[in-house]
């Protein structure tokens, strides 16, 4: 695995807070997807060997949680809520704006390869909604004309790189 000093460090970390290697299955896939962006196939015998358990443990535990990607993403990971309150103020048309702006489906690398975009679950802001996280940073009151503006910084932050 190609995983930066600081994350292998974390990761032998982590696994000492635990009596059970095998619990620690979980926050090593976070740390893993958090570094690389997602889980290369790689991952399953790597951590299976790392807990010293059977690959098909660490296997049944990424298919399982949606949150776990098996394929890389865009550069900027953008979440759109689809939740009850953000579904009501407008979210859906929040969400067709981004992929328009971007050329892009749900789930998708855009083909400029700058993001992905996502529909989830409550992302804990329902009096601010339609919501919208990009990358770690929470985004309130996201209608279509603030979804435009967003776009837009993402595309200039892009072509500054
Ligand atoms: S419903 Fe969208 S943040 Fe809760």
């Amino acid at each position: 695995m190609n995983l930066k000093p600081e994350t292998l460090k974390r990761i032998d970390e982590v696994i000492t807070h635990y009596p059970v290697k095998r619990s620690a299955t979980l926050p090593l896939l976070h740390l893993i997807q958090e570094d690389i962006g997602y889980l290369p196939p790689e991952t399953v015998e790597w951590v299976a060997a790392k807990l010293e358990i059977q690959p098909i443990n660490v296997h049944e535990v990424i298919t399982f949680y949606p949150m776990f990607r098996q394929s890389p993403i865009g550069r900027r990971h953008i979440k759109v809520c689809r939740t009850l309150s953000c579904a009501l103020s407008g979210g859906y048309k929040t969400c067709d704006t981004f992929k328009q702006e971007f050329n892009t489906g749900l789930n998708q690398v855009s083909p400029d390869g700058e993001v992905t975009i996502e529909f989830v679950e409550c992302l804990a802001s329902c009096g601010t909604a339609p919501v919208v996280m990009i990358d770690e940073q929470l985004h309130e009151n996201v209608d279509c004309a603030k979804a435009k503006e967003l776009a837009a910084r993402i595309k200039a932050e892009a072509a500054q790189r």
